[in-house]
């Protein structure tokens, strides 16, 4: 092939970089697993957010461009999920702006971020709407280093908060179905949301998630906490197994080769650079009781204790939750799932006299089904995979809803006020 032709290859970017901008690129670090939707009005504005699109820094958020701008984000969300970032061009003036935010606040998400991209150069109006929880007003025309900076600048700043939210998931005994449930939450959040969840498997010795999701990684977990010097963004993406669209899975090697006596900040170093490569964490810790799960449990944004309805359970669950307070007072308490119950002949708590004693109601209640979670466990294959009508699927759904804070399931819309843009519509 000679010089002539690669010039018409159509593959190639329509416009070159200027040097400035490959060394303004060069200074950005890559943008984690987050979901970006922008909604433009011009080809000006939508031709270098495609291009963002395309860059390497890039290549591990999802992003969608539409054209149509606030009016067809409205329409959008009423029946879609708020991605991570939202980006939105606007040709209106200044008051027009702000009251069609204030529509949109309606069908966000309060953990969505919202970036404008405005045509009027007015101090006011951005004061007003960084005031009002808009993360960044950008003035047109915009070039594709702007918006890679911007994204950067919420996502990426080390000064930024992590954008990873961590649950953890520990039963209240062995066996209890807290790994399960917890893998099971997670790809409902992946696969709902298309929000990216990466999955721990924090039971090196037994873990049972490389079953569960059928993979069998050369790495994993073992690497990152033997070895923390070495471990930031680009080792951790080595380390994950993709199981589903946006779910990736830190497997543990489940092999007795070694002991796994790990002091109590072993975990702490992986933790924390997955809270800051994906939007959602989940923690699948063993029923045990050291120095490193405690710890884990004590750092958690979310716990959730699972638990059987019977005798052991309840005492179990009422000393981790009293522990837990304790450690924790300015979180609100674990939330409790109560699984396996109406097992055929076996004498049960109800979940309310479970509750009583530990001043906290069940999320949910989840039926003994030895057919459903059977099949699933041994063909490797999540319940919504087996049977995505099965009741039992309705209630992990809800599960996952609760955690996100997404309220349930039927009256999103009318809570959902968007935390952000809320504060947009209350001034109205
Ligand atoms: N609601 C349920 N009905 C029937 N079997 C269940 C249920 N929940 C979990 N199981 C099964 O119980 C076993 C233990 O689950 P697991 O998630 O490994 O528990 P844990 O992590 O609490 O030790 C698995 O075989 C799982 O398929
Ligand atoms: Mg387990």
């Amino acid at each position: 092939m000679t010089m002539s032709n690669l010039a018409y290859d159509p593959d190639l970017p329509a416009a070159e970089s200027s040097q400035q901008d490959v060394a303004a690129m060069q200074a950005l670090r890559p943008i984690p697993r987050i979901s970006i939707q922008a909604f433009c009005e011009t080809e000006g504005v939508a031709n270098p957010i495609e291009r963002a699109g395309e860059d390497r820094r890039m290549a591990k958020a999802h992003l969608k461009v539409h054209m149509g701008g606030i009016a067809t984000a409205i329409e959008f969300y009423q029946s879609a999920p708020t991605p991570n970032l939202i980006v939105l061009e606007s040709r209106a003036e200044p008051q027009a702006l702000i009251s069609q935010l204030g529509e949109l606040s309606e069908y966000c998400d309060p953990s969505s971020k919202v970036v404008v991209i405005g045509h009027y150069n007015d101090v006011g109006l951005y004061r007003e709407l960084i005031r009002s929880g808009i993360s960044e007003y950008v003035i047109a025309p915009i070039s594709m280093v702007d918006i890679v900076s911007v994204i950067s600048s919420i996502f990426v700043d080390p000064d930024a908060e992590p954008i990873g939210r961590s649950i953890a998931f520990v039963g209240a005994k062995g066996g209890v179905g807290s790994s399960t449930i917890a893998h099971n939450v997670a790809w409902a959040m992946s696969s709902l949301f298309k929000s990216e969840v990466v999955v721990a498997d924090l039971d090196l010795a037994f873990g049972t998630a490389n079953i569960n999701f059928d993979q069998d990684p050369a790495q994993g977990i073992a690497e990152a906490v033997f070895s923390p010097e070495r471990i930031d963004e680009v080792y951790l993406d080595r380390l994950l197994a993709q199981c589903a669209e946006n779910l990736s899975l830190l497997a543990a090697p489940s092999t007795l080769d070694r002991v796994y006596d790990f002091d109590p900040e072993a975990f702490t170093q992986i933790i924390d650079t997955a809270q800051r490569s994906a939007p959602m964490l989940v923690l699948d810790v063993p029923h045990i009781w050291s120095g490193w799960s405690k710890n884990t449990l004590i750092k958690a944004d979310e716990i959730v204790i699972t638990a059987t309805p019977e005798l052991a359970n309840l005492r179990n669950t009422k000393n981790m939750v009293d522990m837990l307070k304790r450690l924790r007072p300015n979180d609100p308490p674990p939330k409790l799932v109560l699984n396996q119950a109406g097992v055929p002949k076996r004498p049960e708590i109800t979940a309310q006299d479970f509750a009583e004693p530990l001043g906290i109601t069940p999320i949910a209640v989840i039926p003994f089904d030895a057919l459903l979670f059977g099949n699933a466990a041994n063909n490797g294959r999540m319940l919504g995979e087996m049977d995505a009508k099965n009741p039992t699927v309705a209630i992990i759904n809800e599960i996952a809803h609760v955690l996100t804070g997404r309220g349930e399931v039927k009256s999103r819309k009318k809570a959902g006020l968007g935390g952000m843009l809320g504060k947009l519509m209350r001034k109205k």
